[in-house]
C-alpha cells in the first residue's frame, strides 16, 4: 500500500496515500518543526507522483528544490526512525510569484474571482458588496469582460455615470457606495494587487503536472511579500480552492490524491471572515475530497481553523504548544479534544514537552478511522532544510517547463477598452463634430442610438440598426461610418456571451 513515512512512534507512523485527500492539519508553536513536517509530506506526495501546491511564507520551503546535506544529527534521526531508503535528493519544483519576481506570475481575472471574494478583498461592507454584486451583473448583461483592475475601474465609472438607469433596473446604487468601492480599488492597486488580475490567467492544469520521471511537481508560491497583504494572500488561496472545486471532475475514491494543497498561516483565511464565506469554504473543503484534492492547513494553534473544518481534517500532526497564556491553554484543550485518544498518552500533558521535530500524530487508517494519537519522532526531509540562494533559484527557474507561458502579460479587449471607445463615440456625436445644417439632428439621433445601445434590449436592435444606418447615410461622413462600426461592434460584443 502506498504511504508516506511521517516518523516513528511505538512503530513507524504513515500517511496512507488513499486517505491523502482526507485533508490534514500541521500545528504547533514557532520553531517546533511545522515547516519541516510540511516538507516531509510534500516530498512524500511528490515521490508518489502527486503534484503539490504550497505557499512559501518565510522563504524556507524553497529548500525542496535542492538535495539536503545531512548532518550527523540527521543521520542519527534516519537510523532511529529506520528510514531504510533515505537518500538526500531534490524535488521537481516550479516557482510562482504574484509579483513575477522570483517565479512565474500567478494571474486570474476579476470575473473569475467574482463579487464575493472581490468584496472581501476590497474590505467592503454589506451595502457596498451589494453594489459590487450589481456591478458584476451589469458587466455580464452588457457583455463587458472583467479581466484586470482597469476593467473594474472603468465599469465602476460607467456605473457612477449611469447610476439612474442602473438603480432603476437592478436596485439602488448610491454615489457613496460606488465612491467607496472606487477608493478601495485604488487602495488595492497601491498594495500591488494589480499584477494578480489579468491574462494569461493561471491554468489549473499547470499546478497538476508531473515531471518526466513521474514525480509530482511541487509548485511553490513566493509569499514573503504577499503575506504583508493578508487579504490578498487569503483571497488568492480561497480563489484557488474554489477554482479547483468548480473545475475538477468528481473522481470518487482514488488510490492517491490528484493534487495536494498546503495552506500555511491558515488563520489568515478565517480571521474575521463573514459566516457566509466560512460556510462556503467549509463546503468546498468537504466536497473537494471527492475531486481528489487534499488540503493541509498549517497554523500555530489548531483552533485557528474553524471547528466545522477542523472536524474534517483526518491527518493530524501537532507539534509542541506552550501552555502559558489562556489562549495557549484553549489551544491545548482543542488539540487534546480533537485527537483520537490513546489511553497510554495524555495529550494535554505531553504537548508542551515535545522536542523540536517531534509531534503528536494521528492519521487515517483502515476504513478511514483515525489511529490513536502517537508521540512521533518526525522524519528529516530528503531535501534541504532552509532557503535556497538567489543563484539556485535562478537556475531552477531557467529550467521551468512553463518558460514563456505566463511571463508576458496580455491585454485583450475587455470592459475598459469597450467603455472607453463607447465614451469616445458618444463624445464624437456632437453637433459640432458632425457639422453642417443637418448636423444637430443627426448628432441627436446618433446620441440616442448609442445611449439606447448602452441600455437597449435585443428586441430593439432592429430599430437601432436602421436608425444607425440612416444616421450614417445622412451624415455620409467618415465619422458616420466609424460610429456605425462602433455600434455594430457594440451589438456583437453585447450578444457574444
Ligand atoms: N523533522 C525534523 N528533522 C530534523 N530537523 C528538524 C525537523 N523538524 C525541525 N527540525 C529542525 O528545527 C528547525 C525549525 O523547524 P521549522 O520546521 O522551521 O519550525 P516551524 O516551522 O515550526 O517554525 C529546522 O530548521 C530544523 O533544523
Ligand atoms: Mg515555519
Amino acid at each position: 500500500m502506498e504511504q508516506i513515512l511521517i516518523g516513528k512512534g511505538e512503530a513507524q507512523v504513515n500517511l496512507l496515500a488513499r486517505y491523502g485527500n482526507r485533508h490534514g492539519l500541521v500545528a504547533g508553536a514557532t520553531g517546533t518543526g511545522k515547516t519541516v513536517s510540511l516538507m516531509v509530506l510534500a516530498e512524500g506526495f511528490s515521490r508518489m507522483g502527486v503534484p503539490v501546491f504550497m505557499a512559501d511564507v518565510k522563504g524556507d520551503v524553497s529548500g525542496l528544490a535542492m538535495p539536503g546535506a545531512p548532518s550527523e544529527k540527521v543521520h542519527q534521526r534516519v537510523a532511529e526512525i529506520g528510514m531504510t531508503d533515505y537518500v538526500a535528493e531534490a524535488n521537481p519544483v516550479i516557482f510562482w510569484d504574484l509579483f513575477g519576481k522570483s517565479g512565474h506570475p500567478v494571474r486570474t481575472t476579476v470575473s473569475e474571482v467574482g463579487p464575493t471574494l472581490m468584496g472581501r478583498l476590497l474590505e467592503l461592507n454589506d451595502t457596498q458588496s451589494g453594489v459590487l454584486e450589481i456591478a458584476f451583473r451589469v458587466a455580464d448583461d452588457q457583455g463587458l469582460l472583467l479581466l484586470d483592475l482597469e476593467d473594474l475601474r472603468s465599469l465602476l465609472a460607467f456605473i457612477a455615470e449611469s447610476r439612474k438607469e442602473v438603480s432603476a433596473r437592478y436596485g439602488l446604487v448610491s454615489a457613496q457606495s460606488v465612491g467607496a468601492i472606487q477608493r478601495a480599488v485604488l487602495g488595492l492597486e497601491n498594495a500591488g494587487a494589480a499584477a494578480f488580475f489579468g491574462e494569461p490567467a493561471l491554468e489549473l492544469g499547470d499546478l497538476m503536472r508531473t515531471d518526466l520521471s513521474g514525480r509530482g511537481i511541487i509548485s511553490i508560491l513566493a509569499a514573503d511579500q504577499l503575506i504583508l497583504s493578508p487579504r490578498l494572500y487569503s483571497t488568492l488561496l480561497l480563489w484557488l480552492v474554489s477554482e479547483l472545486f468548480e473545475n475538477l471532475p468528481e473522481v470518487g475514491d482514488l488510490t492517491r490524491p490528484k493534487l495536494v494543497l498546503f495552506i500555511d498561516e491558515a488563520h489568515l483565511l478565517f480571521d474575521d471572515a463573514p459566516k457566509a464565506l466560512r460556510d462556503k469554504v467549509e463546503q468546498a473543503v468537504r466536497l473537494i475530497r471527492s475531486k481528489g484534492v487534499g488540503i493541509y492547513f498549517c497554523s500555530q494553534f489548531p483552533d485557528d481553523v474553524p471547528n466545522e473544518i477542523l472536524g474534517q481534517l483526518g491527518n493530524r500532526i501537532q507539534h509542541a504548544l506552550r501552555a502559558y497564556t489562556p489562549r495557549d491553554q484553549k489551544a491545548v484543550r482543542t488539540a487534546a479534544e480533537t485527537f483520537a485518544s490513546n489511553p497510554k498518552l495524555n495529550v494535554a500533558d505531553v504537548i508542551s514537552r515535545l522536542a523540536v521535530g517531534e509531534a503528536l500524530v494521528s492519521t487515517l487508517q483502515e476504513k478511514g478511522v483515525p489511529a490513536p494519537v502517537e508521540r512521533t519522532l518526525i522524519c528529516p526531509p530528503r531535501c534541504r532544510m532552509g532557503p535556497i540562494t538567489p543563484e539556485e533559484s535562478a537556475m531552477v527557474r531557467s529550467r521551468s517547463p512553463l518558460s514563456g507561458k505566463y511571463d508576458t502579460p496580455v491585454n485583450r479587449e475587455s470592459a475598459h477598452e469597450i467603455l472607453t471607445r463607447r465614451a469616445q463615440e458618444l463624445a464624437a456625436a456632437t453637433p459640432e463634430a458632425v457639422g453642417g445644417k443637418q448636423g444637430a439632428k443627426v448628432a441627436e439621433q446618433e446620441r440616442s442610438v448609442i445611449g439606447d445601445l448602452l441600455w437597449g434590449t435585443k428586441r430593439r436592435q432592429g430599430m437601432v440598426e436602421t436608425l444607425a444606418k440612416q444616421a450614417a447615410r445622412t451624415a455620409g461622413s467618415q465619422l458616420g461610418r466609424q460610429i456605425l462600426r462602433g455600434i455594430l461592434g457594440g451589438i456583437l460584443g453585447g450578444s457574444r456571451r
